[in-house]
């Protein structure tokens, strides 16, 4: 019997050097390549006869699966799966594993950092910093106004791992909190002690609106010139989730216009932006190159995470997590 063939389209360590230790102590064949920009044949011809695809951004498409002779697993490198079709797999009786539970807290972390930044204007803060040094005087109105943020109202949309953890974590912060996840059961909102509300409740009435959905047909857009519209001029938006989830033309006049005060951003329609973005050089939008993932440890978990799935795959075991189409 021929070994398993796991491929891997596309990463972002480094090398796969100890990935690669393990496949070879399990007997697996393992192939490595680096396809986010490739046209889909290069995909094609890499993972026509794999068993297993691991696939980081390159985009899973009808035309590719349509090639795939044997595969049996896919495993998304990562949370989200918007550049994977499941239809497609679905379709072809594939199974599509993804890793939602090696990062949350580092989301939550950079969600809340934005949330914090974004209020005591951190940013900001040092450019007027190194003015007024330059001048030999102290000069605020770059950073006025500011309000205190306990009391304030943190608008959430999407209460799932994510979005619950950064409920947890900015409570003890004095925020009255609106929450919209028409998908919540009723015995999670138990659990969490919420009580949900409908988007535009949210948009309307925060002073901070987090975004924490997963994108689908309904999320993508959520934030466009009518929300925006709907938020108070002293509002602020973050995004960590998926950045299709806002159109950054509407933010982008919205923050020129002062429809809102200014916006935390991590993730992007197109990755990495264009230097034509409209967001780059406005000044009241803290932008991160998609890393609200990042951590040393998790950076080290998502590789032990993908090779017990191989384990499992090798075990005759279903996935931990299985994604399922939901728009
Ligand atoms: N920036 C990064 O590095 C990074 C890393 C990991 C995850 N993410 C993204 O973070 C997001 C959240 O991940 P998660 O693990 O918390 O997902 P999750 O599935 O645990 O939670 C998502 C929640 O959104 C809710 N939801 C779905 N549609 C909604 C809608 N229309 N309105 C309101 N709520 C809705 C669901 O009911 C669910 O509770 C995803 O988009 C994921 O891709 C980003």
């Amino acid at each position: 019997m021929s070994p398993v063939k796991v491929v891997v389209t596309d990463y972002i360590e480094p090398d796969l050097d100890w990935e690669a230790g393990e496949m070879a102590r399990r007997g697996v064949e393992f192939h490595t390549h680096q396809l986010k920009f490739a046209p889909p044949a290069e995909v094609v011809a890499a993972t026509r006869d794999a068993d297993v695809v691991i696939v980081n951004m390159v985009p899973i498409n009808t035309e590719v699966v349509s090639h795939w002779k044997q595969c049996r697993l896919v495993i998304r490198h990562g949370v989200g799966y918007d550049n994977v079709d499941l239809k497609a797999l679905e379709a072809a009786g594939i199974p599509l594993c993804y890793i939602p539970d090696y990062c949350q807290q580092e989301v939550a972390e950079q969600a809340v950092a934005l949330i914090l930044a974004c209020g005591r204007k951190i940013v900001t803060s040092r450019r007027v910093l190194d003015d007024s040094s330059a001048r030999g005087s102290w000069d605020f109105t770059g950073v006025v106004p500011m309000f205190q943020m306990a009391g304030q109202t943190l608008g959430i949309i999407g209460c799932g791992r994510i979005g619950s953890l950064v409920y947890k974590k900015l409570h003890s912060f004095g925020f009255k909190f609106l929450i919209c996840d028409p998908y919540l059961t009723a015995e999670r909102k138990r659990e969490l002690g919420i009580e949900v509300v409908d988007q535009e409740t949210v948009f309307r009435n925060s002073d901070f609106v987090t975004i924490h959905t997963p994108l689908t047909a309904e999320t993508r857009h959520i934030v466009n010139s009518r929300t925006l519209a709907m938020m108070k001029p002293t509002a602020y938006l973050v995004n960590t989730a998926r950045g299709p989830m806002v159109d950054a033309q509407a933010l982008a006049e919205a923050l020129r216009k002062g429809v809102i005060a200014g916006a935390g951003i991590d993730v992007y329609e197109v990755e990495p932006p264009r230097p034509d973005f409209p967001l780059f050089g406005l000044p009241n939008v803290i932008l991160t190159p998609h890393l609200a993932w990042y951590s040393e440890n998790a950076g080290r978990t998502i590789r032990e995470l993908i090779v017990l799935e191989i384990d499992r795959f090798l075990a005759g075991k279903p996935p931990r997590y299985v994604a399922k189409a939901t728009a």
